[in-house]
């Protein structure tokens, strides 16, 4: 992909990538990557395939960076506290992130469908949007990704390093 399309990501994502608590995110492991780099990744792809198919990709953006802002680091908090059967992460973290996000952003709904719904069939009610059916599995295919240890696109993240060191000064 060209520095281009990076650049047309960013601008539509730039208010929550550079939010410092967006940011902290880069201490929370998840999976084999951190929070951080997992959201943008599934944001990006995302945001690609909406791009192709005429989607809202304004929205699919702002919603896929946020699918998964619930803020703690799920292994040390699994290990701490022993959760049970709907009370575990992945029943539960869809809408914790729904929760932060609308504390610290604005989201129309379709933005908050693609949060909340990100985990079906977990969560039991279905997408209610092309666009929110599109995060759903881009974020299935990033997390297998990331559990085989692949590859997904370093360049992606040395060009949102690259702005946001521009950002510090
Ligand atoms: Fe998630
Ligand atoms: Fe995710």
């Amino acid at each position: 992909m060209s520095e281009a399309h990076f650049e047309r990501f960013y601008a539509l994502g730039k208010e929550i990538i550079e939010h410092p608590l967006y940011q902290s995110q880069k201490s929370f492991i998840h999976h084999t990557h951190t929070l951080f780099d997992h959201a943008v990744y599934v944001a990006y792809y995302s945001y690609c395939l909406a791009h192709k198919w005429k989607l809202k990709e304004a929205s699919v953006v702002r919603g896929a960076l946020l699918h998964d802002f619930f803020l703690y680091d799920w292994r040390a908090d699994g290990k701490r506290i022993k959760k049970r059967g709907l009370k575990k992460h992945g029943f539960t973290h869809a809408r914790t992130a729904h929760r932060n996000a609308l504390e610290h952003f604005e989201l129309n709904r379709l933005e908050e469908d693609i949060i909340l719904k990100h985990m079906f069939p977990l969560n039991l009610k279905p997408p209610k949007h092309k666009e929110s059916w599109l995060v759903n599995l881009v974020d299935s295919w990033v997390t297998l990704r990331e559990y085989h240890k692949k590859p997904i696109n370093p360049q992606l993240l040395a060009f949102l390093d690259k702005k946001n060191s521009s950002h510090s000064f």
